[in-house]
């Protein structure tokens, strides 16, 4: 039977970047690709190109918008009833609001002993500015990591079926770090960070979902490359892997030499499981409260 592969996001970059490799790879004979997308026409196009590659390729389509939680339900409601199990799902659809330059910060930041760090990641000077989706969710949470949240609740049925065991693959960023991140502000209402805050919840929640659904393998990866295809190598190597030889605490990052030759390397993420968990209560509190508020409306 076909190994199921469910990719949010798959319809550009990184995402797409990831099919091709999957459907070019020897190794991936027997797939049944599902392309989560939330723009349509871009989908089609994409299932087109795939196509190319790989005219004989199973490729389907899937509506989704991660920041809407009416979406990622019935998303997840869809594919109940396609599917009698997922294989690998990647949780990459994201997205990063246009940054701006703090230039109090940089000049701060050369005379600290956090230079290198600001100039490898950005920190403290590349903020943004977030905006609310209708359901009243910070829009770079909700769509990089609440809605992704969901869609694995809700797709509990689905994994680790016959057996057979599933891999969740968040695709976080070099940029997620702890010092964005606040237990106090998950969705980080009032930080200038979204994008690192939320990459982080991503890479703290891993160790939680590692300890509630121990069956279940999750890996993190990766990080900062300058092609998809590049950014794709450790998704790829993911999927090549047996998923009892990966470090649940790494991450995995998609890295590229001088010379052009990709590889991929973990790296011990900075998280621990008292503040996992307790990440892991707070969302499981909002997806109450949304239950509650879908009852009364
Ligand atoms: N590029 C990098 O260097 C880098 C580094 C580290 C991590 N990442 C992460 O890699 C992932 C992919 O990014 P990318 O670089 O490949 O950027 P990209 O080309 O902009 O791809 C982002 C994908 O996410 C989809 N998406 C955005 N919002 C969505 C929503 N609400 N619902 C469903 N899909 C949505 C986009 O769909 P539309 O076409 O409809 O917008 C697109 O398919 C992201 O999670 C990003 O944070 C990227």
């Amino acid at each position: 039977m076909n190994k199921v592969v469910l990719v949010t996001g798959a319809n550009s970059g990184i995402g797409l970047a990831l099919c091709e490799r999957l459907l070019s790879s020897q190794d991936a004979g027997g797939l049944h690709l599902c392309l989560a997308c939330r723009n349509t026409r871009r989908a089609q196009a994409a299932r087109a190109a795939l196509l190319g590659v790989r005219p004989s390729a199973q490729i389907t389509l899937l509506h989704i918008d991660t920041s809407s939680i009416s979406s990622v339900l019935g998303a997840a409601r869809e594919l109940r009833l396609r599917f009698t199990r997922l294989d690998y799902v990647y949780l990459n659809a994201g997205i990063m609001p246009n940054p701006q330059f703090d230039f109090k910060a940089f000049f701060k930041g050369l005379f600290s002993s956090n230079i290198i760090t600001m100039f490898s990641t950005g920190e403290g000077i590349l903020t943004q500015k977030g905006g609310v989706t209708p359901d009243g969710l910070q829009e770079v949470f909700a769509t990089n990591h609440f809605g992704h949240f969901l869609l694995i609740r809700e797709l509990e049925p689905l994994l680790c079926q016959a057996g057979r065991t599933s891999q969740l693959i968040w695709t976080s960023s070099s940029n997620a770090r702890r010092s964005a991140f606040s237990l106090e502000d998950v969705q980080h209402r009032r930080g200038r960070e979204p994008y690192s805050s939320s990459k982080y919840a991503s890479d703290l929640l891993s160790l939680a979902l590692n300890t509630h659904y121990n069956k279940q393998i999750r890996v993190f990866t990766n990080t900062f490359t300058l092609t998809a295809y590049n950014g794709a190598e450790a998704l790829f190597w993911i999927f090549l892997q047996k998923p009892e030889r990966l470090d649940p605490r790494a991450k995995y990052q998609s890295l590229t030499s001088v010379l052009g030759h990709n590889y991929t390397q973990p790296q011990r993420m900075d998280v621990d499981l008292d503040t996992s968990e307790a990440l892991y209560d707070e969302l499981l509190q909002l997806e109450r409260e949304i239950g509650r508020k879908q009852i009364s409306s």
